[in-house]
């Protein structure tokens, strides 16, 4: 029953009602028109290399990206927002926090689609023979070019400043990149990045759990309920017509297959996962009904409405209201069904995002948010091999766990992990948010900064501020503008009082 995936700087509507929330995971899209000055925004392309790590392939193809010089004054810095596993929204070259921080510091703004994603195309297709050009790695050396390329292009001073911006996925490469080519990028703001590459992220629901629980503890407890209430009837075998009615299934459910009756239990436990990760963020809070947002809130109150008797009927009202929010007529969970979607090659497909991202899953990162214990409150149907599973029935054989458990470790050692060593980047994390469990929450060094914010959601801090904002993300806003505000004036000449080179001659 998935059905969009709010990967970086965009929502993706889906047609197709699969495949989206899987590995949930990306930043919405802002409240904001896509225009400036009521100009729309306008899309220009980079020539980038396929292969960065192979200096005798000369293949390119062209990447997209846009600027904006509203705020730009001469001698100001530059800032690079990273885009991230889904196609680039216009929306964000004009609006959001580090839009507010341009205007402070006069900056130039640039945002640059992450390889295979949204438009930017790198190889004729997204076949799993073509998709060995997609990682992150091969996406911070794009950063990299395209700073060169940009500098080059619009003339501007060496001695500018770039700061790299980027929530979710692209919170994780904004600190990477700082790391790996610290010479082109003077400070990062991480926003919800994962940091720590991890197989079985059982902790995301851990999170969801507990943000539910500290607004009402009986709604764990209802949840808990009807799932046991839901795994007894698939067990038993009796009474699957009346979940096949109460939960509006796409297709009558065969309590044998249990790949269907994994994914059944994940979708519904999906509904509450994606309320949590966004909660009450400023995608949609501006919309005018006001009965269109959903609130970990609103799916907590049916699930504590005591006028609904059973626990299972709670969670199929839940279920009912998501679906209406959704315009859906009925909940998908054929898995069969959802392979063959991820499977198709095709840059119109309606997966194509998701087919990306789910690889980037199987080779770098794992983060499947598994359910797997018994007393697991959604229940014990999702095991790591479920997620697992899929990586071979999409991409084939080879993307077996064991090329998963080295790719994990590989993006570990590469990047450090949470024992990253870099300098001025400031780690933005919201305790609702279930990412923050992989990211870093806690000051390590003086170079570096963690600021945590109790009760906001994923990339919270990004969106445009509003006046209905909670005072803490105001703080951290604040908070980030302050970090900004000194590494801007901070030289990369640590000591430029000693410059002499120590020479030694032969003589
Ligand atoms: C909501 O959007 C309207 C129109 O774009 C704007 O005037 C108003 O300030 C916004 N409200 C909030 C709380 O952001
Ligand atoms: C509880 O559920 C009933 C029946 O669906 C509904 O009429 C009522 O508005 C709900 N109450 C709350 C507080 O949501
Ligand atoms: C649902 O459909 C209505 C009417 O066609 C439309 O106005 C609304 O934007 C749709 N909502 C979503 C989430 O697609
Ligand atoms: C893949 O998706 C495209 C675009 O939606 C569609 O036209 C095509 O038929 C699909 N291919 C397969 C094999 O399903």
């Amino acid at each position: 029953m998935r059905f969009y995936i709010y990967a970086f700087l965009c929502c993706v509507w889906w047609d197709v009602t699969f495949g989206a929330r899987r590995i949930k995971l990306g930043l919405g899209e802002p409240n904001s028109p896509e225009t400036r000055n009521a100009q729309p925004v306008v899309d220009y392309w980079f020539q980038q290399k396929l292969d960065h790590f192979n200096p005798t392939d000369k293949r390119t193809w062209k990447q997209r990206y846009q600027i904006n010089q509203d705020f730009y004054k001469s001698g100001g810095p530059v800032f690079l927002m990273i885009g991230g596993e889904g196609k680039m929204s216009s929306k964000w070259i004009n609006s959001g926090a580090w839009i507010e921080y341009a205007e402070e510091f006069n900056a130039l703004c640039f945002q640059l689609e992450h390889r295979f994603y949204g438009d930017s195309h790198p190889t004729e297709d997204a076949s799993t023979a073509n998709l060995v050009y997609l990682s992150s790695e091969q996406a911070l050396a794009d950063l990299a070019e395209f700073i060169v390329g940009m500098k080059a292009k619009y003339n501007i001073p060496p001695e500018s400043k770039w700061i790299a911006f980027g929530g979710s996925y692209p919170g994780s490469l904004a600190a990477w990149l700082r790391m790996k080519y610290p010479h082109l990028v003077h400070a990062a703001v991480s926003s919800s990045g994962p940091l720590l590459a991890k197989i079985d992220f059982y902790e995301y629901y851990k999170v969801v759990e507990d943000a539910l629980s500290t607004y009402k503890p009986a709604c764990v407890t209802q949840i808990k309920l009807a799932n046991q209430m839901l795994n007894a009837i698939i067990k038993s075998g009796k009474e699957i017509k009346y979940i096949n009615k109460k939960f509006k299934l796409c297709d009558p459910l065969d309590r044998n297959n249990k790949k269907d009756v994994s994914n059944l239990f994940e979708s519904l436990a999906d509904n509450f996962a994606e309320i949590v990760q966004y909660n009450k963020d400023n995608r949609k809070s501006n919309m005018t009904d006001t009965n269109a947002i959903i609130t970990l809130e609103t799916l907590c109150d049916i699930m504590t409405n005591e006028s609904i008797v059973s626990p299972l009927e709670k969670y199929a009202a839940v279920n009912d209201r998501m679906l209406s929010s959704n315009n859906l007529t009925c909940t998908d969970y054929v898995y069969e069904k959802e392979v063959n979607i991820l499977k198709n090659v095709s840059w119109e497909s309606s997966a194509a995002s998701s087919r990306q991202w789910t690889y980037q899953t199987c080779t770098e990162f794992g983060f499947y948010q598994t359910s797997n214990q018994d007393e697991h409150v959604f229940g014990n149907k999702n095991p790591v091999n479920f997620f697992t599973d899929m990586c071979v029935d999409v991409y084939g054989e080879k993307f077996n766990t064991d090329l998963l458990a080295k790719g994990v470790d590989r993006t570990n050692w590469m990047y450090g992990e949470l024992n990253i060593k870099e300098t001025r980047v400031v780690y933005v994390h919201g305790s609702v948010d279930p990412w923050h469990a992989l990211g870093i929450t806690r000051t390590k060094t003086v170079n570096t900064a963690a600021i945590y914010i109790v009760g906001t959601a994923h990339c919270a801090n990004m969106y445009p501020s509003a006046t209905t904002d909670l005072p803490q993300l105001t703080k951290a806003r604040i908070a980030i503008k302050a970090f900004l505000s000194d590494w801007l004036t901070i030289s990369d000449d640590l000591d430029s009082t000693n410059q002499e080179t120590v020479r030694f001659d032969s003589k």
